[in-house]
């Protein structure tokens, strides 16, 4: 059996090999000590699903106070109606212009590329195009001052940082975890208590939601806040590094994918499977249990191996290719199931699906520079990139009318 720390993965191609190991041997494996990973499509899906069963996520947060913990780790039937607030406080992203708003984004964000480099550009594609789109989106979304972007670049890379020091240590609230982004967020809670002319936004729509009745303390507010910035920034901006890294090493399937858009949508769903975002999710099992044929004792932790599902060879056929024209493209878990299936799901399609329509529209020819290495963010739970230098030739003006 490989050596195999979910909490410390070996790089790219090992740890696809290891997965595919488990998968045939031991598709629920014990890879430390009350640490299981479970590796199969069927295993993995179960255990999303019986959220009775499997319960928390990667440090023991019961110990935090009640409203300080954020949804994903919230047991039934708590976590059910904070849900229904969070996606309450979601979905009217669609009366907000979002689309418009990041249609205008990746435009100017090209436009500075094409402005400063006329024909060939040199380009980083993940931190001058990728990077500044979900931290953007969500500031527009939150309705706070989208300049403010960098700072929830920056916090966020710091509080996942901060957060992968306490996976062997005393658990500690996302207030306590990140007092500077705590105080922003408090800040402008205070604001929208006060308001006179109360806006649309997800802050407000927090502060208006009730669960039984009762209005969300300031402390809940915060703490589900920060966590959907994070949750949508480092995943989104994952996804879309991962598919232009796709695109830029094989310039026919950039040509398919540019000349014949009624093919994005299935690219976007093969690359979130094939190079899922979100590699890990981790529970607890509240009691004795069975898994995938595999004793769990109560108390161990479950780690569930949502990319190693997604490349589920008894599922997804060649699945270390990327084949857009898949039958069953849309099995993949990169999202999740269950009860807590991503809420996110659907911006973050949006923010993808945009910003791939305006590169193709403006951009004729791009390519990886010569000799760089891929290099991963050292964020354990997931994958994506730091950096992708590119060259790209724009296309005429008049072709790239919007
Ligand atoms: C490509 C982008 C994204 C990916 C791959 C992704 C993936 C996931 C996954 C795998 C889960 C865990 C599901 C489970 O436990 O069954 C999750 C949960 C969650 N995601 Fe996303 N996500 C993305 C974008 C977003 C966005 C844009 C937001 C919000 C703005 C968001 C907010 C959340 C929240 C709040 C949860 C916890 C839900 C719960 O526990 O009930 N995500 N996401």
């Amino acid at each position: 059996m490989p050596s195999f720390d979910p909490f410390n993965p070996p790089d790219l191609p090992t740890r696809y090999e290891a997965m595919a190991h488990f998968r045939q041997i031991c598709p629920v494996a014990k890879v430390a000590d009350s640490r299981w990973y479970a590796a199969s499509y069927g295993g993995v899906m179960t255990g999303l699903k019986e959220v009775e069963t499997f319960v928390g996520s990667f440090v023991d947060t019961s110990v935090l106070p009640e409203d300080e913990i954020p949804v994903s780790a919230i047991p039934e039937p708590r976590h059910g109606k904070i849900r229904r607030v969070i996606n309450g406080v979601l979905a009217p992203h669609r009366t907000m212009h979002t689309d418009q708003f990041i249609f205008e984004l990746a435009n100017a964000l090209l436009d500075e590329a094409e402005q400063s480099h006329q024909d060939t550009a040199s380009f980083d594609l993940v931190q001058q195009y990728v990077d500044p789109i979900p931290s953007t989106v969500i500031a527009h979304v939150l309705g706070v001052p989208t300049e403010d972007f960098q700072k929830f670049r920056q916090w966020s890379d710091e509080l996942l940082e901060n957060q992968n020091a306490q996976l062997d240590g005393q658990p500690l609230t996302l207030t306590q975890t990140h007092p500077e982004f705590a105080a922003y967020i408090q800040h402008h809670i205070e604001i929208r208590r006060h308001a006179k002319d109360p806006q649309n936004d997800l802050i407000t729509r927090f502060i208006r939601a009730e669960i039984e009745g009762e209005p969300l303390s300031d402390d809940m507010i915060r703490t589900q806040t920060i966590n959907l910035i994070i949750a949508g920034n480092e995943t989104t901006r994952n996804w879309l590094g991962n598919y232009f890294a796709a695109l830029v090493d094989d310039a026919e399937l950039y040509e398919r994918i540019r000349s014949q858009p009624a093919m994005r949508e299935k690219f976007l769903e093969e690359s979130l499977r094939r190079d899922c975002p979100v590699q890990i999710v981790a529970r607890a099992a509240m009691e004795d249990t069975v898994l995938d044929g595999q004793p769990i004792p109560q108390g161990d932790q479950v780690v569930f191996g949502i990319a190693s599902a997604n490349r589920d060879e008894t599922i997804f056929e060649n699945p270390a290719e990327l084949i857009p024209d898949r039958s069953n493209l849309k099995k993949h878990l990169a999202f999740g199931a269950g009860p807590h299936i991503c809420p996110g799901a659907s911006l973050a399609r949006l923010e993808a699906r945009i910003a791939l329509d305006v590169f193709c529209k403006r951009v004729s020819f791009v390519s990886v520079q010569a000799g760089y290495e891929f290099q991963y963010n050292p964020v354990f739970w997931a994958l994506g990139l730091r950096s992708l230098p590119v060259n790209l030739k724009f296309a005429p003006k008049a072709s790239q009318k919007r």
